[in-house]
């Protein structure tokens, strides 16, 4: 049961929408996968059609002190998602400061679902930084993919932030239309370690699914990004089963 942790560069890469994608794609390749949202945007619901009202989440239960750890919602058969919840400003950084005892929770959590089986896959959305705190929620994961954007800005972060170790770089919003894209991932693809061999398009399809709260290769499967998503999957179950542990 790899766990892979989505996280940007920066913020606005499309972690969130790839996130939900790619948990898509994985249950249409017959894989039962969780995607959990550890991101206080909480938005990650909103790709599964839930009620923009409903503030359910783990971090609203573990601040209201009920259990979350049952709190998944299913989407279909084989795709369950767990919101992170609707928390105000001095929630959220109450649960920041509980952060400790909240990382203990989440290994045991995995360990458990590691031991019942019931998925193949986690996919986490983690936010863009490298606070202590985001710095403990990427150690849950086996694996870690840092989503990109061929612009100048993503190309000077690589080299003035520190990267995960051993992270898979996921190009997003490419644009064969743009010589300053092309360049960009010519010198990426000669210079850069772990840059997975494939990137998602920039496509209105992406942009569209979130409008309709769907994940995009429900929306949208025929689109290119969603065959590009599908492509990750593959990839996914070719490249990471020796994960699991
Ligand atoms: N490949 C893409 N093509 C077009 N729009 C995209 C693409 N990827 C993401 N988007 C759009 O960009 C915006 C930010 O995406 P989101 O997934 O919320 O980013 P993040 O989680 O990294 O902040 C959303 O409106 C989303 O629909
Ligand atoms: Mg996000």
């Amino acid at each position: 049961m790899p766990v892979i942790a989505l996280q940007g560069v920066r913020g606005g890469l499309g972690t969130t929408s790839v996130t939900a994608a790619l948990a898509w794609a994985l249950q249409q390749l017959d894989e039962p996968v969780l995607a959990i949202d550890l991101s206080p945007d909480n938005l990650l619901r909103l790709h599964f059609n839930t009620p923009f009202e409903l503030d359910r989440g783990w971090a609203r239960a573990e601040l209201d002190g009920t259990g979350w750890q049952q709190g998944a919602m299913r989407y279909c058969k084989k795709l369950d998602f767990l919101p992170f919840g609707r928390l105000n400003a001095a929630e959220r950084l109450k649960i920041r400061h509980s952060e400790s005892g909240t990382a203990q929770r989440w290994q045991d959590f995995l360990a458990q679902l590691r031991a019942s089986g019931h998925y193949r896959w986690i996919l986490l959305d983690i936010p863009a930084g490298d606070d202590p705190q985001i710095e403990q929620l990427l150690t849950l994961a086996d694996q870690v993919f840092l989503l990109l954007s061929p612009d100048a800005n993503c190309h000077a972060r690589l080299h003035q932030q520190p990267l995960p170790t051993g992270c898979h770089l996921l190009i997003n919003h490419y644009s064969s239309a743009s010589p300053l894209q092309q360049d960009l991932h010519q010198l990426w693809l000669q210079t850069l370690a772990g840059l997975l061999p494939l990137v998602i398009h920039r496509d209105e399809a992406l942009a569209e699914a979130m409008a309709v709260k769907q994940p995009l290769g429900e929306y949208r499967p025929e689109s290119l990004a969603a065959d590009e998503v599908l492509t990750l999957a593959n990839w996914c179950l070719l490249n990471l089963q020796d994960a699991e542990v």
